[in-house]
């Protein structure tokens, strides 16, 4: 789960220090130290992004399992969480959610072990992921350095993508590209993370591109220039925008981010929403070093540099 109120909340209410905690709420994921090793481990739960159980199933998992990586972890176990109407839907559908996720989690190298549905009015799914992680190597939010370029290993859109598909503007077919990417998990780029020594790490999922970056600077010494034009944006992305397709996630993550990221005056109303725009199972963003890339490109993996790192107070400015 990512930085949000609800970890603001325990961070506040939580008063018990317990030396076994290596990253408490407010990161990707917690780390904790069992008998030396240090364990990652995070939950999420969305709701349908697409239409077919299977790919909602296995698109979910990898939602989750992206925490995992995102702190530089290797997940492990998996618990699965439903909410499901038993009137609305028949069981073969659960059963296929949960057939994805399991394929998903084979994927990644992890089983699922265990679960709890409940009854909801609105289909819900999601996984608590464990993992492991290298204690001298987690990949944090914070500890970006001036200097560093800031990458992306995945387009964006995909938010304003699926409400496209849920307001009948965007058909099965059309979302195949989106739906790929939401499918790929982010390990490899993980790796290449850490490889690369990697200052930051996170995930881009519901807070948006902007959203996530502003967790990597907030309270620091730094701020993140971002080009614009260098963010990769998903195919048909501009004309849905255009349509009116904007999820409501996207108007609520600007203004949470009124002041806090400053926008060039030729940046229009479109960009920002787009940049704004909620991930499911979106890319990571990544800082490193600049001599470093290299492990990027010799790695074949897809990645984008969108801006850099440079000295001042905790903002994100976009260019
Ligand atoms: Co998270
Ligand atoms: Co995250």
């Amino acid at each position: 789960m990512g930085p949000s109120d609800l970890e603001e909340i325990i961070g506040d209410i939580q008063t018990s220090e317990s030396p076994a905690v290596i990253v408490g709420p407010g990161d990707d994921a917690g780390v904790c130290l069992i008998d030396n090793t240090a364990i990652v481990e995070t939950v999420d739960v969305i709701t349908p992004v697409v239409n077919d159980p299977f790919t909602f199933g296995a698109i979910s998992a990898n939602n989750s399992l992206s925490d995992v990586y995102a702190m530089g972890g290797r997940p492990v176990s998996a618990l699965a969480i439903a909410g499901f109407s038993s009137c609305d839907y028949e069981p073969v559908v659960f059963k296929e959610i949960l057939r994805g996720a399991v394929h998903s989690l084979d994927r990644a190298g992890a089983v699922l072990i265990g679960g709890h549905s409940f009854e909801d009015a609105e289909l819900k799914f999601g996984l608590s992921v464990t993992g492991i992680v290298n204690k001298d190597k987690i990949l944090r939010v914070s500890g970006a350095e001036d200097g560093d370029v800031i990458i992306i290993t995945k387009p964006i859109g995909i938010g304003i993508l699926t409400t496209s598909l849920k307001g009948g503007k965007l058909t099965d077919d059309d979302m195949k590209p989106a739906i790929g990417w939401m499918l790929t998990l982010n390990d490899t780029a993980s790796e290449m993370a850490l490889r690369a020594g990697a200052t930051a790490c996170t995930d881009i999922t519901g807070f948006g591109l902007l959203g996530h970056a502003y967790n990597m600077v907030k309270g620091s010494g730094i701020n993140f220039e971002i080009k614009k034009d260098s963010v990769p944006v998903l195919e048909n992305v501009r004309e849905m925008i255009n349509s009116g397709m904007v999820p409501e996630g996207a108007y609520n993550n600007l203004r949470f981010l009124d002041g806090k990221v400053e926008f060039s005056p030729h940046i229009t109303e479109e960009d920002r929403l787009l940049l704004a725009d909620p991930q499911t199972s979106g890319g990571l963003l990544i800082t490193l070093k600049e001599e470093n890339i290299k492990v990027f490109k010799e790695s074949g993996i897809y990645f984008s540099v969108i801006g850099r790192v440079v000295k001042g107070s905790g903002k994100i400015i976009v260019k």
